[in-house]
């Protein structure tokens, strides 16, 4: 079965430059998640691509594919106790992906700017986190 408390967060190139990653970080661990893995790296456009390669069709595919690789992004894994499906936990800590529409109190109402530049990332399901996962930190 697959694993259930496991999820990928990416703290974005805007966010990076906002010196954001710790304010980011302490609302995550706040929250019971514990960052298994982390780092701190530039996306080439070929990573990006692959990465985002579900939304190759969109219209807004190029818009996030340059966003994406204007510079440094922090990738974590984080888990939550076994009961606890992280996924869920860290899409709703995060928001809608419009930050006028997230919630208050969310990453994306803080921290976000737009629908496009909205600050992180988070999986969207339990299969995609462990895909995820291993995109980043399986070197
Ligand atoms: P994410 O994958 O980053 O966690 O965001 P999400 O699931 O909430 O949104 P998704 O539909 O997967 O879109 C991926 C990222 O593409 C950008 N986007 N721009 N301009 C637009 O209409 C638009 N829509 C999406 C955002 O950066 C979004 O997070
Ligand atoms: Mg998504």
């Amino acid at each position: 079965m697959q694993e259930q408390n496991k999820t990928l967060g990416i703290i974005k190139p805007d966010a990076v430059k906002n010196n954001k990653i710790g304010a980011i970080l302490a609302i995550v661990e706040a929250q019971g998640f514990v960052i298994t893995e982390l780092r701190k790296l530039q996306l080439s456009q070929a990573r990006a691509e692959a990465f985002y390669e579900i939304h190759r069709e969109k219209p807004f595919f190029n818009e996030l594919i340059s966003y994406m690789t204007s510079g440094s992004i922090v990738v974590f894994s984080a888990r939550t106790q076994a009961d606890v499906k992280a996924v869920e936990k860290y899409r709703d800590l995060i928001g809608n992906t419009d930050p006028s529409k997230a919630a208050e109190g969310s990453i994306r109402k803080l921290y976000g700017k737009s629908k496009a530049f909205n600050a992180v990332h988070g999986s969207d399901s339990a299969e995609n986190a462990s895909k995820e996962i291993e995109f980043f930190f399986s070197r």
